[in-house]
């Protein structure tokens, strides 16, 4: 019996998780169909209870509906009780067991892709919103020698860094407190990317010979990623190879097959120049 999942969101057009998966069920055997739900605003519970009833399996959700997955799950990963959102959901039973892939499929982007370590690293991360802190705890279970997080309310920055505190080096402020302070790895996880902004980063956070990654994906080059080649950095990224990953572990985890990522990257790459 083909078992099905989907990712809901709105809008969902847009949406790559279709085709990643497709190409996943498809390289691993699975008997698996995926299909993208735009699920009507402020109706997410009486949705996916609907997608229960007729036999789904799980989900992936994406904006503006991982808060209310995060108040639907019954069981919360660690991770995704960090992140304070939730991205998958397996269904078993009464029971929704609930994740947060985004972090991890950054951190096995950034480490087994583009093959840069984060251990003992100089780790800035730019923004405080949902997206930097699904990255939090990925990021200090590789033990980088420390991890900065800036933001334009500084205060927000701050309170991030208090709830992980116990978990490893990390600190932050905001943007000014940056001058003077140089980093290997800087990621940018604020929204400025889709707005075509610049956070306000001092181009000397850059070290020689650093890494730039934009969690954002498919914009091309963005003021971020200019800023970052202008000042030197060496290695420019955007989020594909996390976007890919998150989906991996996502079906790995509702599938027992972790699928290959090469495939789904090289489609879906946009080129940053
Ligand atoms: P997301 O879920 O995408 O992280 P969010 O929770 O609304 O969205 O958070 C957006 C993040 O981008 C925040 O860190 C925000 O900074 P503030 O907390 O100071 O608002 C940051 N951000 C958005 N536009 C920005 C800009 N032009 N410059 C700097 N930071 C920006």
């Amino acid at each position: 019996m083909t078992d099905n999942y989907a990712v809901i969101g709105n809008p969902i057009s847009h949406s790559k998780s279709p085709l990643i998966h497709g190409m996943f069920a498809l390289a691993t055997g699975q008997d698996m169909a995926y299909q993208a739900i735009e699920g009507p605003l402020g109706q997410f519970a009486a949705t996916a209870d609907a997608f229960r009833a007729a036999g789904g399996r799980g989900l992936n959700v994406t904006a503006p509906f991982k808060l209310d997955a995060f108040a639907y799950a019954t069981d919360l990963s660690e991770r995704a009780r960090l992140a304070g959102a939730v991205n998958a959901m397996k269904f078993e039973g009464e029971r929704v067991l609930a994740e947060n892939f985004d972090g991890v499929g950054l951190v096995r982007d950034v480490v087994h892709n583009l093959g840069c370590p984060l251990q003992a690293k100089r780790v800035l991360l730019l923004g405080a919103g949902g997206a930097a802190r699904g990255t939090l705890l990925p990021f200090l279970a590789e033990r980088p020698a420390q991890l900065v997080i800036a933001n334009r309310t500084a205060d927000r920055a701050q309170a991030l860094a208090a709830e992980v505190a116990g978990q490893g080096p990390v600190s932050a402020g905001g943007y000014a407190e940056l001058t003077g302070q140089a980093f290997d790895l800087v990621f940018n996880a604020t929204s400025a990317s889709l707005r075509a902004e610049l956070p306000p980063v001092p181009a000397t956070v850059f070290a020689p010979g650093a890494r730039a990654y934009e969690l954002a994906y498919g914009k091309g080059l963005t003021p971020f990623l200019r800023l970052a080649r202008n000042a030197g950095a060496q290695r420019l990224a955007d989020g594909v190879g996390m976007l890919a990953e998150q989906a991996a572990e996502a079906f790995a985890w509702w599938r027992g097959r972790r699928p290959d990522t090469r495939a789904v990257i090289d489609r879906l790459t946009v080129p940053l120049a």
